[in-house]
């Protein structure tokens, strides 16, 4: 089974988030890999070529970073000239999850949603099944008074290392969920 875990990450919460994904499939003989969008001039690459896309970046009020809406706009339009099809069929053995990092500080959870909803449409739109909408706190940069004060209490720290378990033990729950394929 072929992984993909594309990333970005401005602080480096989500590269830690990113790291632990692609550790742990890994760990469980998958062949994955990972990378961060840009940096990794990853803008060749053949998204269908993988079984799991694994997509995540941090919240940027609400969205994600500049460089990966640039990246998930420039496959959306290459891939709507031949390959993504009204009705976007689900692909057999074709699996996505989205993953972001966020602080919540004012609406909490409700600030991730949108982003990781955002891309399990893309990944929708390339016939993938979502197996997964994974929001993960981070502590927000620099930021003393909101990582105290926020609705999701104090964020110190985060992802702390009970944070990366968890991330963990979700993907080796995605593996099992996908091992009948
Ligand atoms: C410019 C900027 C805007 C942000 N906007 C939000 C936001 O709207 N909602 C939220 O929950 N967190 C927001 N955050 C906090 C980040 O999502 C959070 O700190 C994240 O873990 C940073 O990940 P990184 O270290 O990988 O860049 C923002 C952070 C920055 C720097």
């Amino acid at each position: 089974m072929k992984a993909l875990v594309l990333y970005d990450s401005l602080g480096g919460n989500t590269e830690k988030v990113a790291k632990r994904i692609h550790d742990t499939l890994v760990e469980n003989d998958v062949d994955s890999r990972l990378f961060k969008v840009k940096k990794d001039e990853d803008r060749d690459l053949d998204l269908y070529e993988y079984d799991i896309l694994i997509l995540g970046s941090p919240v940027i009020a609400w969205g994600p970073t500049n460089p990966m809406r640039d990246f998930v706009m420039k496959k959306l339009r290459e891939y709507h000239k031949e390959r993504i099809r009204p009705s976007a069929p689900l692909r057999p053995g074709k699996f996505a999850v989205s993953f972001c990092t966020y602080s919540g500080t004012h609406i909490g959870e409700d600030e991730a949603i949108p982003l990781t909803k955002w891309f399990s449409s893309f990944t929708g739109h390339l016939g993938c099944r979502i197996m997964g909408e994974w929001h993960i706190v981070g502590e927000f940069h620099n930021r003393k008074d909101v990582n105290i004060n926020g609705r999701l209490g104090d964020i110190r720290g985060r992802p702390n290392e009970q944070d990366l378990l968890n991330v963990h033990n979700r993907v080796k729950g995605m593996l099992t969920a996908l091992s009948a394929f």
